[in-house]
Formats: C-alpha cells, structure tokens, sequence
C-alpha cells in the first residue's frame, strides 16, 4: 500500500442496508458486506466507504447516531467490524467509515440528559437550545429550515432545540469542548480499530453564527450555501478539521477524511483541502453537471484548477445514497445507461480520486415505484409525499438468480421491493458477459491499476468538435467522450494508437458513437 494512496483511490460506497443481507431479515448488515467483499476485490476498487452502521433509531437510515463506538444489532457486532477490517486489510482495500458530528440521535445519551436538565445546565450546553420569541416564547428562536422541510427547531417545555435535518437529529454546539473532546476521541476509536479513514457528514454545518440571526430571502433556499450564510460554511469549521488532521496523521498508514461540503463554489470547497485540514472532498460540481461537453469540460477544469491552488487532487463522484441514480438522470433508459457506461469511462480517466456508488458499476436506475408505506426517507414524511425522497437509489442489490430478493439475502425478503427487471441486472448475470456495465468497470478499473498515465495527475485537453471531449494523460493515453447524438470521427491524435476500452464495443473503427467514450494508448 503506497503513500499517498488517496490521491488517486477509487472508493466504492457501500450502503449497508441494502448491499448484502446474511441473516435473512431483509436489511443489508456487516457479515453480508464482510462476505463480499471478493467482490470488491475482483471489480478493482481500492477501498470501501460504509454508510453509518452505528446503534441509531434509524429515523433517517444510520445518521441519526445513538451511540458512536458501537455497532447497531440490525447490523452486526464490534466484532463484525474488526474482522470487516481485517478481511478487508488481507484483500489490499481500505476501509472508510462515516462520521456523523453535526448531529446525534435524539435517543443519544447525551440529548437524552439534556432533555432532562434545565435550560441553562451542562447538558443543554452540549446542543442548541433556545428560547423562543414572542411573549410566551410560542416562536421559534428563528426562521431557520430543516433541509428534510419544515421548520429547523422543535418546541420543549420552555425552550426549542435546532435541528437542520429532522427532529429526531438534534444539532450539536461545536463552541463546546466536550463536544470537540468527544468526537477526538471517537475518531481514536475507529482508528485504533483499524478503520482507514472518515466521510464526514455535512462537513460544512458543524459551525452557526452565535447570533443566530433570521434567513434573508435569498438564503432559504437549499443546496450550495450562499455566503454569508449563518449555519453553513462559517470559517470556525476549518479549525474542527485542522485539530482532526493533526490526530489522523498522528497515526500509522496514512489515514484520511473525505469531507461531504455543499458550499458555494469550488474556492469555498478548496478551503478544506488546504494542507493541514481535510485530504479530500466529494466534488458535486462534476455530480450535477448536465450532460454537454460544456457544462462537463467546465466542472473538470474548474475542479481540477481550484483544487490545484490548495495542492488536493480531484475527486470525481456520479452517484451517492442521497441523489437520483445517474442512469435515470442521463435521460433512463437505454440513452441513460449509454450515457452513463461513457460517463464512467471520463471519470475513471479523470486526474485524482472517484467513488463508485454500489450498484453503478451494475447499470442500476433509480426505482421509482415504491410502495409510500415502505419509503423510510423523512424528506417523503416532511414533505407529506410532496418529495419522493432518497429510497429510489437506496433498494437492495440484484446479486444472482432469477426471483427477488435476487441474492440480497437468503430469502426473498428485501427492505424495500427490487423491480422484476433487475433479474438481467444481477451480479451474476452480468459477469463475463463482455457488453456488460459490469464488464465495463472491471475493465477500465484494471487499465486504471495498470497504466501510470491514471489516477493522479495532469491533462492535456485536445481540440475537438462541439460536442466532443478528448484529453491526454502522460505517458501515451487518450480519452476521447463523443456527448453527442450523432457519430463523429476520432481525433487525428488517436490515428495508430491502440484501443483499450470503449463503452460501445460495436462501434466502427475510426469513429466514436453518439453517447460514448474510449480509451487509447500510444502505439498498437
Ligand atoms: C448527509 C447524508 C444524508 C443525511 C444527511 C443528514 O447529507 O449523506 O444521507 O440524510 O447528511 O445526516
């Protein structure tokens, strides 16, 4: 295992509630992952981010964290962890937990305490109580929004709590030391564990103006914070992280921290990155660019020069557990999933890191008919359905066979209903069939190992058509994406060179298909 590993990982998410189930409950758990993790090994990743599989009520899937060093019995043991490790260490993958600071559970010992002591005592102290406004305090302290909907504070006895998300994840006070001491040491937790690194969740919230001043118009609105902005992307964060940098480097191995920042603009983001704070960060520039050579040119400069400034690589993400799967963004369908076969085949070619959300590499849509009693995301419940919520990118995995819960789990249980379509879909099917999604990952993330042009690194754009995006990448390779609806012929840069890999594998030589992309070294 290399220095400076992250700077060109590519990390495979895996959500644990729906990856794989080993006890036939339904519900993805730890000794599902731990036994898949060949799988993982196979497809060419190089390390393992899990979503949070900590005790929690799960009123929003995990992040509503009830106890930080333990595991939820849904999920496993301590123990399933520390042999999830392990395996994992002996496969040559690293494993990635997620931190969840902003927020705990409200069944959290800690907002448990302060439910129970008065205004003004230690243990409120630990969270954001306030009083309300108006004569008898029957107003919030303010007009803040929870990013689920609805008000962002919630009324007890004489006081209200913040909550950016849901009720049940109350916010906690990052001006308090206890809480800085206690995330330190949870983090020396895991680490002393084993575990490779952190994902922190909503690394741009942890820090609130003390004032806590109303939203101007303009800034109730979600997404990317505003400037100026009273609960995101304050400055005060980046000293939470610069304490957090000198404890993981303090440790063997290069452990690292992947921030989750939904700020403004990539300078915002680059702020993180700076040497002695967080090594990497999800680049949504590049996740919610449109599909033109535009709009796709211009999220890989400016994430590739920004982050330049600051010396972080890039890192390039598609999917996560909180978007619409890309397939179906791209258009669904057939010219979602051509899209999204040349979309994998830019970003694995791409200077710096990626992750691969489970289930992209299998070509997977989003699922967008769900029965509304089984959809577990609260942004459904807030929104009185008004939102259809994250459970669409959430169903369980299509492993093998031919009936749900198609090797998920044992039976045929799975949490929430996987289409009949998935059937064509599954692992099984899809391995050694050469014009497979499947195929084509493990394809270009064997080149990716093979070749010292990928990962981290410069490009060398070259100059094409419109609708056309080729680039270099020393020594001897050439990416060449045609967005376009139309065939076009390759860029004379690539007359002679070999060809690796092309997410249409029927196309004619000497042209690139509408919607696809290819891979060429120097020399035949
Ligand atoms: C992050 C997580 C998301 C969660 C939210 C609140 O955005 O990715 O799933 O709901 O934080 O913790």
């Amino acid at each position: 295992m290399s220095g400076e590993w992250w700077r060109s990982a590519v990390i495979y998410q895996v959500y644990v509630w729906s990856f794989a189930d080993s006890d036939g409950d339904g519900i993805g758990d730890l000794p599902g992952v731990r036994s898949r993790l060949p799988y993982l090994r196979d497809l060419g990743v190089d390390a393992v981010w899990l979503n949070p599989f900590y005790p929690s009520p799960q009123a929003d899937n995990g992040y509503d964290v009830a106890d930080y060093r333990d595991v939820d019995p849904r999920f496993g043991t301590l123990d399933d962890v520390a042999g999830l490790i392990a395996d994992a260490h002996d496969l040559g993958l690293r494993i990635i937990l997620d931190l969840v600071p902003n927020h705990t559970s409200d069944q959290h010992p800690w907002f448990r305490a302060a439910l129970a002591a008065p205004p003004g005592s230690r243990e409120r102290a630990r969270y954001l109580f306030r009083d309300g406004r108006g004569p008898d305090g029957a107003q919030p302290p303010n007009n803040w929004i929870s990013m689920f909907g609805g008000r962002a504070w919630t009324r007890v006895g004489s006081q209200w709590y913040l909550h950016l998300f849901a009720p049940e994840q109350p916010d906690l006070d990052w001006t308090n030391d206890e809480v800085r001491a206690e995330f330190e040491d949870i983090l020396r937790f895991w680490f002393d564990l084993g575990a490779d690194g952190f994902r922190i969740d909503v690394a741009h919230g942890l820090a609130k103006d003390p004032q806590m001043p109303d939203l101007g118009e303009k800034q109730i609105a979600t997404g990317p914070a505003p400037e100026g902005h009273p609960h995101w992307d304050l400055d005060e964060v980046h000293d939470v992280y610069r304490s957090w940098r000198r404890l993981s480097d303090s440790y063997p191995g290069e452990r690292v921290f992947v921030g989750e920042v939904w700020v403004q603009s990539l300078d915002r983001l680059a702020r993180y990155l700076r040497r002695d704070e967080l090594h990497t960060a999800f680049n949504f520039t590049f996740l919610l660019a449109r599909w033109s050579a535009k709009s796709l040119r211009t999220a890989v400069d400016d994430s590739i020069g920004h982050l330049l400034t600051v010396g972080a690589p890039a890192t390039w993400v598609l999917s996560n557990h909180d978007v619409i799967r890309h397939v179906t963004r791209y258009g669904g369908g057939e010219l979602g999933l051509r899209r999204a076969r040349a979309a994998a085949l830019l970003m694995l070619a791409l200077p710096g890191g990626a992750y691969v959300y489970q289930g992209e590499e299998l070509g997977l849509p989003e699922v967008t008919e769900l029965p509304d009693e089984l959809r577990r995301d609260p942004t459904f419940r807030r929104s009185q359905g008004a939102d259809p919520g994250r459970d669409g990118c959430r169903v369980p995995l299509p492993w093998s066979g031919a009936v749900p819960s198609y090797g998920f789990g044992p039976g045929a249980a799975a949490w929430l209903p996987q289409p009949p379509e998935w059937a064509q879909l599954t692992v099984a099917r899809q391995t050694g069939d050469p014009a497979s999604m499947l195929e084509l990952y493990r394809s270009a993330l064997r080149h990716r190992r093979e070749l010292p042009a990928l990962g981290d690194g410069a490009l060398h754009w070259l100059s094409t058509e419109d609708e056309v995006l080729a680039f270099r990448r020393e020594p001897g390779f050439t990416c060449v994406l045609n967005v376009g609806d139309v065939p076009v012929p390759l860029p004379p840069e690539v007359d002679g060179a070999r060809l690796l890999l092309a997410s249409d594998p029927a196309a004619d030589p000497g042209t690139l298909p509408a919607a696809s992309a290819a891979w060429f070294a120097a020399g035949r």
